[in-house]
């Protein structure tokens, strides 16, 4: 295998960053992957485990508020990787743990990738649908000249408000930033991240992603309506937009358009053994919004995967790992299996 040189991802330990570390290893990179804390073997296991790690892969501390923390990790890399992000819409205080380490982490990286610049080519940050799409009103379709409005956000404190908020003005931050100290910069927007996965725990946007399932209502205002990307056509994008010579700016990086109707419908048919519900409380219901992946698809990138290869996915992943039971469904289902196909002899 042709050795491709060494790479930096930052949040390796987490849900898009150890799919893509993985990639990255059977591609033919090295990897100097940072997480918080190496020492801990339930965060750095899988990583560990990866065909490849044990020649070819690094685990080094940093964290997005040490500021400096990324300087050794980057130093020597000819491309960055930018995942981390503190990802928790529960936090009671956003300002201080989510907002400000996502701009300051932002900032703190390129620092460091201005600081290696002789060998640093390119900077990919893995930005979010959050950043676009968020405002007064509506529209049908969105495209990478869209911002979400961050005022709009704090005062509506919608499910997730400080992730929008976050994730916006670190993207803001990072393209001035670029500008200013001539750094070849690209952001990746991926909508809802589906598929299986190697971390150990519940990824958080799993939380959303099956929250018909779990019948988790917060996060059915995020499902309202939704659009997917499959974690390996993530990965594979990430990689892609690296390596190619003619990527620029932002793109967004999306597959699928659903309703939260149409969703729970695909849901019940696919897994009859999860209850899914049929209605959404008081929630108005939304029509599709769709996200253009035209920018990325010019540019010569293909999506490989369907809606039900990424629910098959995660919810194999989830039940392997055991974080979701094998049914929901009360009575049993399998009851109403045999009603519906007409195998019940009434007993
Ligand atoms: N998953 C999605 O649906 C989705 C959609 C759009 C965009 N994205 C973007 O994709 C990226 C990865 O998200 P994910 O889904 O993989 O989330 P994740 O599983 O929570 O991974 C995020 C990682 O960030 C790290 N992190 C958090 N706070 C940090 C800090 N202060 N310093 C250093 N590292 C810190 C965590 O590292 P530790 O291991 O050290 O705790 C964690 O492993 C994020 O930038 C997110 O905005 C995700």
């Amino acid at each position: 295998m042709m050795h491709k040189g060494t790479v930096c991802v930052t949040g390796a330990a987490g849900f898009v960053g150890s799919w893509l570390i993985m990639r990255l290893l059977e591609q033919g990179y090295s990897v100097k992957a940072t997480v918080r804390d190496p020492s801990n073997m339930k965060k750095v296991k899988h990583l560990l485990d990866l065909p490849g790690a044990a020649n070819r892969l690094t685990l080094w501390k940093a964290d997005l508020v040490d500021e400096g923390s990324f300087d050794e990790p980057i130093q020597g890399c000819t491309g960055v990787f930018h995942v981390a992000t503190p990802m928790d819409f529960e936090s009671k205080d956003p300002e201080s743990e989510m907002i400000k380490p996502t701009i300051e982490g932002m900032l703190n990286v390129l620092r460091s990738c201005a600081r290696a610049s002789s060998t640093v080519r390119r900077v990919v940050f893995t930005s979010s649908a959050g950043t676009v799409s968020i405002h007064e009103g509506r529209r049908h379709l969105y495209d990478e000249t869209s911002w979400s409005d961050v005022d709009f956000c704090r005062a509506k404190k919608m499910t997730g408000w400080m992730y929008f908020v976050s994730k916006t003005l670190a993207e803001k931050a990072a393209w001035d930033f670029a500008e200013k100290n001539n750094i070849d910069f690209i952001s990746i927007i991926p909508t809802l991240v589906n598929g299986p996965f190697v971390m150990p725990t519940m990824p958080p946007s799993m939380l959303s992603a099956l929250a018909l399932i779990t019948r988790n209502e917060p996060h059915y205002s995020i499902l309202n309506p939704v659009q997917f990307v499959h974690l390996d056509d993530l990965c594979n994008a990430h990689i892609f937009l690296f390596e190619c010579p003619d990527a620029k700016g932002r793109y967004i990086c999306s597959s699928h358009d659903v309703t939260i109707a149409g969703l729970a419908q695909i849901l019940r048919q696919r897994y009859p053994e999860f209850d899914v519900p049929t209605e959404f409380g008081e929630m108005e219901v939304f029509d599709i919004i769709s996200y253009s992946s035209k920018k990325l698809t010019d540019l010569g990138f293909e999506f490989k995967y369907s809606l039900e290869d990424m629910f098959d996915g995660a919810i194999q992943s989830c039940r392997e790992k055991g974080l979701l039971p094998p049914a929901t469904k009360e009575p049993s289902y399998a009851t109403e299996q045999l009603i519906a196909t007409g195998q019940d002899n009434g007993h």
